[in-house]
Parts: C-alpha cells; sequence; structure tokens
C-alpha cells in the first residue's frame, strides 16, 4: 500500500512537501516526508534533489515510533499519523539521533500523547531533555539492549556514535529483520519511489552523502558495520532518501571500502571510555567534537564492549589517546587499561578525565605513569563531578580541539614536512599585500562564549547588509556560528587595538573566560561589544562555505553603531600570505 497527502510538484502553487505511507513489512509502516525542494542541508552542503524525512510506525502489542520528522512537516505529517494510529495509543517514540530534522516533532508529539515512553542512547536523551523542557518517560539504552513490542517484533538496539550525530543507534527489529538506521546509509534524494531499484539514479547522491557526512568519521563507520555484521538484513530503512534492499549489500560494500581508504590515509584519536558510567559518553563525544576540528579522525572505544586484542590494535596505532577513567569497582576493566598503557608509546598525545561517576581509578597517578612513558599530555586533566553543562560541553570540546591541534603540529615538525617553495617566494609575499582590517568576533550563547581577533572579514552585500568571515575550522567559536547564530563584529579602533589584540591572542585554556578583565556590554543580540570598540555590527549567519582549512562563515548584518564617528579602522599589512 503506497499513499501519498500533501500538494505535489504538478500543481504549480504546490507547498512541495507531501508525506507518502507505505507499508514495508509486517506491522510496519514508513512515513516518508517528502521536502522536493530542500537545497541546503547542514549549511554547507548542496542538495542537488531534495530530501525527505523518514519516520516508521511499528505495530505489535504494543505500538512503537522510530524517530519524527522535520518541524516543517507538523501538518501533513500528524495528519497522515493520525490515520493510521490513535496517537494515545501509541507506547514508544524510539529516537535513533536528535538532529533537528528528524526530533522536530518530538515535543508536539509529547505534547498530545504524553504517555509515550522516548527510547533513547544516555547521550540522546540529555540533549532532547534540554530541546524540549518537560518531563518526559525516558528510557535510556544501549547496545544490545532489547525491547519486545510483541507479535514477533523484538527490538535490538546497537549503538553507532558520530554516525553522523554523537547520539546516534540503530534498531534491529528481529521479527522483520529491518534495520532502522536514521542517518546511516541514506542519502539526500526524494523521489516516491520508496526502494533502491534503480541505483545509478541514487549512486551519486549517496557518495556525497557519505563524503559530507560520514567520512570524517570513518572509523566510527566501520565500528557500526562491524556490528550489523551478524544480523541478517532484508531490508535497511534510513531516515533520509529511499529505503535499501535491492542493491543492500552493494551499498554496504562502498560505505566499507570509502571508509577503510579514509581510514588508513587518515590520523586518528582513540577515546576509550566506560560508556555505562557517570557521564563519561557526553564527555567523551565533545571531546571527539573537538579532535574531528582539527582534521584527525577520532574513534570511539566503549571499555565495555571491547576486548584485548582491539585495545592493544588501536593504542598502538594511534596518533593520540583520550582515557576516560573507569570505574574502580569494574575489575574485569583493569586489563584493558594496562593493555592501553602497555600498547602507548612516547611520540603519542593523550588526555585523561574524570566523568563525576564517584569511583574512578585516580587520575593523577595515571597522568604521571602517562609522562614517564613518553607521552605529551594534550591537555590538563578534566574532572566533572556534577552534571555536565553546555558549558562544560564547550570545555570539553577545546580541550579536544587542543590535543588535536598538538597531534597536528607535531607532524608538521616532522622529517616529511617540507616548506612549499611556492609559498616561501613570490606567491607568499604576493599574498601579503592583501590588506584588511581588525576586528574581534564575540560570541553568546547562553552561558557559553567565545571571542576571536579576526582580520579576514569583508563585506559582501548591501540589500540586505552581508558579511563574509574566514573562521579557521579549529577555531573554539567555530561551534558558536552555525546556522540563524547570531553574534557582535567588533570593529577596533587605529592606534587603540594593541591590548585588545594582545588580549585575544592569549592561548586561552579549554572553558576559559575569554572576556575577564575586558570591559563589554551585551548588545541586544546578547553578544558582547568590546566598550573599547570604535564600532560593532550585529549579525546572524546565514550559511557557510567550506574553504580547505577554514570555514567562510556569512552573515547579514541587522544593526550597527559607531562609538567615535571620526575614528580609523585598525588597518592591518602583513608581509606573508601563510600567516593572517
Ligand atoms: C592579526 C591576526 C588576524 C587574525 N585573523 C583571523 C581570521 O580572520 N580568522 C581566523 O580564523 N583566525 C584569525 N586569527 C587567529 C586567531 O585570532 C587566533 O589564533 C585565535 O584567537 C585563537 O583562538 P582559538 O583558541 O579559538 O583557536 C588572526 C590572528 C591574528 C594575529
Amino acid at each position: 500500500m503506497v499513499v501519498s497527502s500533501g500538494l505535489r510538484l504538478d500543481s504549480p502553487q504546490a507547498a512541495r512537501l507531501s508525506v507518502q505511507v507505505a507499508a514495508i513489512a509486517p506491522d510496519s509502516t514508513a512515513l516518508r516526508c517528502l521536502d522536493w525542494d530542500r537545497d541546503r542541508f547542514d549549511i554547507e552542503f548542496e542538495l542537488r534533489n531534495g530530501t525527505t524525512y523518514n519516520s516508521f510506525l511499528l505495530k505489535g502489542e504494543k505500538i512503537a515510533l522510530i524517530d519524527t520528522a522535520h518541524a516543517k512537516f507538523s501538518d501533513l505529517y500528524f495528519h497522515e499519523l493520525r490515520q493510521q494510529v490513535d496517537l494515545e495509543q501509541i507506547d514508544y517514540l524510539i529516537v535513533n539521533h536528535t538532529e533537528p530534522d528528524h526530533s522536530g516533532l518530538i515535543a508536539d508529539l509529547l505534547a498530545v500523547a504524553p504517555q509515550i515512553t522516548v527510547v533513547a542512547s544516555k547521550v540522546a536523551m540529555q540533549f532532547l531533555q534540554n530541546q524540549i523542557h518537560r518531563p518526559l518517560a525516558a528510557q535510556i539504552v544501549k547496545s544490545g539492549d532489547r525491547l519486545d513490542l510483541g507479535r514477533g517484533h523484538e527490538l535490538e538496539f546497537i549503538s553507532a556514535p558520530n554516525l553522523h550525530w554523537p547520539d546516534t543507534i540503530l534498531t534491529y527489529d528481529h521479527g522483520t529483520q529491518v534495520l532502522y538506521t536514521c542517518d546511516v546509509l541514506g542519502l539526500h534524494y526524494c523521489d516516491d519511489t520508496l526502494y533502491d531499484e534503480q541505483p545509478t539514479r541514487l549512486e551519486a547522491d549517496f557518495q556525497l552523502y557519505y563524503d559530507c557526512l560520514m567520512a570524517p568519521n570513518a572509523r566510527s563507520v566501520l565500528a557500526a558495520l562491524r556490528r550489523i555484521e551478524p544480523l541478517p538484513i532484508a531490508q535497511v530503512a534510513t531516515g533520509h532518501g529511499p529505503l535499501l534492499r535491492h542493491h543492500l549489500a552493494d551499498w554496504r560494500d562502498r560505505y566499507r571500502t570509502w571508509s577503510e581508504a579514509q581510514a588508513q590515509t587518515t590520523p586518528f584519536v582513540a577515546l576509550f571510555y566506560a560508556g555505562d558510567y557517570g557521564h563519561s559518553d557526553r564527555l567523551v563525544q565533545a571531546i571527539g567534537q573537538g579532535i574531528l576540528k582539527t582534521g584527525l579522525a577520532v574513534e570511539l572505544v566503549d571499555f565495555l564492549e571491547t576486548d584485548i586484542p582491539t585495545v592493544r590494535e588501536l593504542a598502538t596505532s594511534a596518533a593520540g589517546l583520550v582515557v576516560g577513567m573507569p570505574p574502580q569497582d569494574r575489575p574485569e576493566l583493569a586489563p584493558l587499561l594496562s593493555t592501553l598503557l602497555t600498547a602507548a608509546h612516547p611520540g603519542q598525545t593523550i588526555g585523561l578525565f574524570e566523568t563525576g561517576g564517584g569511583q574512578d581509578e585516580p587520575i593523577f597517578p595515571l597522568r604521571n605513569r602517562c609522562q614517564e612513558l613518553g607521552l605529551t599530555l594534550g591537555f590538563e586533566p578534566i574532572a566533572i563531578k556534577a552534571e555536565p553543562t553546555a558549558a562544560t560541553d564547550k570545555l570539553c570540546e577545546e580541550a579536544g580541539t587542543d590535543l588535536g591541534q598538538r597531534i597536528q603540529a607535531q607532524a608538521a615538525t616532522g622529517p616529511r614536512q617540507r616548506p612549499d617553495s611556492a609559498l616561501a617566494t613570490g606567491l607568499d609575499q604576493a599574498l601579503g599585500r592583501l590588506s584588511t582590517g581588525l576586528y574581534v568576533l564575540t560570541a553568546q550563547r547562553g552561558e557559553v562564549s567565545g571571542a576571536m581577533l579576526a582580520s579576514w572579514v569583508m563585506q559582501t552585500g548591501t540589500q540586505p547588509p552581508g558579511l563574509a568571515i574566514a573562521v579557521a575550522k579549529d577555531r573554539a567559536i567555530e561551534s558558536l556560528l552555525g546556522w540563524g547564530d547570531t553574534f557582535v563584529l567588533n570593529v577596533l579602533e587605529e592606534g587603540q587595538s594593541q591590548r585588545l589584540i594582545k588580549h585575544f591572542l592569549k592561548r586561552f585554556p579549554p572553558g576559559a573566560d575569554r572576556f575577564a578583565g575586558v570591559a563589554t556590554c551585551p548588545a541586544p543580540n546578547g553578544s558582547p561589544v568590546l566598550a573599547a570598540a570604535l564600532a560593532y555590527l550585529e549579525c546572524t549567519v546565514t550559511h557557510r562555505l567550506e574553504a580547505h582549512d577554514h570555514w567562510i562563515v556569512c552573515a547579514t548584518a541587522g544593526a550597527g553603531r559607531v562609538a567615535k564617528p571620526h575614528g580609523l579602522t585598525a588597518v592591518h599589512y602583513r608581509n606573508s600570505g601563510s600567516h593572517y
């Protein structure tokens, strides 16, 4: 049975949003929200063929919904869902991951159906509780946990962190052999063909999706593929694009081949943690995000799900190690930790953290031991004993970035690196003749703030006033400059800028308040205005473009003020194009 609702392409005024409803297996129905015109994803990812957000309804003796859809589908989605089920009868909502395009309707759903128990990974549940701001019935699941819906539909959850969101799980129905993967093996392709009968139409978008979303986490892709290997899979019900059934082995092989190639060429950091313990999974995700910003790959290794040979192999081959202190009362983990320390070797960079589980192995003796082994500390040990917050997430992310930058800096000074002769001569000098102004970019999001001295700034339009700023991918402020985020661009004044430049160029420890000792007041958009700025602009990010080692952050300026009408902007002259 395939049913579609909503306005379609054939009408000139069509909303170009529609919902396709189709039975995919016994008691299993897909509700595919077709977004025919969406042309951008994750701000920097251009779409050629729209996308879909796929949600699934399973009716055993208990009823479960797997993921929802983008908030823009609210009316269409709930209309179709009500045709299929009385919302008050739904027992579970399984959240494979919390990215808004799949979770955008969760708050609305729970408002009308508060009896629903939300099933998700621990990290996902924390994100959801922050998003929804209301008590919810929660069931946290980890790899291997099962949920029996009755009538043969026994669901098993498989953790797949970082694919491509930190909190991802996959859901496998043992009754129908359908694997619900959300983003994994998905593609942005909008069409009302339910399945992958015609792979040649799909393969370019399948690869683009892999390259943009999965390739940075190739090692995590391989780990997830290993986890699903033993399962007999009849079809993969993805969260985007068509479901995969006709060429499943081929799609999986492509993921494996691309990921193996990627994993061989990108140095990686292995992050070891005890998944079920304290807040270690949230901390390790945030540290991992910070490492990814530096261009290194990450591999998350749960002490509770690994074995000695895997630990030995990873700890030997990783460029860096991060260890979350495991609980002392789990003696079976001690051999894993000692294998790790035996395999670790000088030249590697290490970071340690404590999670607040209350029983952690002592961190400082381990730090001393690592230093005796000749390992370099990537960041000072982190101890987060209380409930993690956005501020502690940012601290962990910045610590991860510090560790990644140390590894990259070591690689850059290694014997194989030679200066690029073109850059060392004319090209470098000619680039250095490009001059700019000097600015301090400031941003505040809730309790988290950031600041950066910037010179690669230009106006890009007048109606509306547009700006573009090149922000290195590993800047701490980068994660506060996503689509829709607001910031302030402070213009520095000639002759008055040295103190501020010196201040903002300090190497700040992870989580430090970059405004301590600097006079500021909040702009109407909440970001700090420097009291000594010549002028400032309040800006909103509209999109970002990828430019090798920088993001080009494009924004519109909504308001601005000049403090000294006759003041001059500080100008930045350089000699070399290889530095700011
Ligand atoms: C004169 C000058 C101009 C700079 N301009 C930029 C810029 O436009 N974009 C950028 O990403 N970094 C720029 N930087 C580098 C950052 O300001 C600096 O490294 C940063 O504050 C370090 O912050 P982090 O801890 O967030 O990496 C500039 C540095 C200097 C000295």
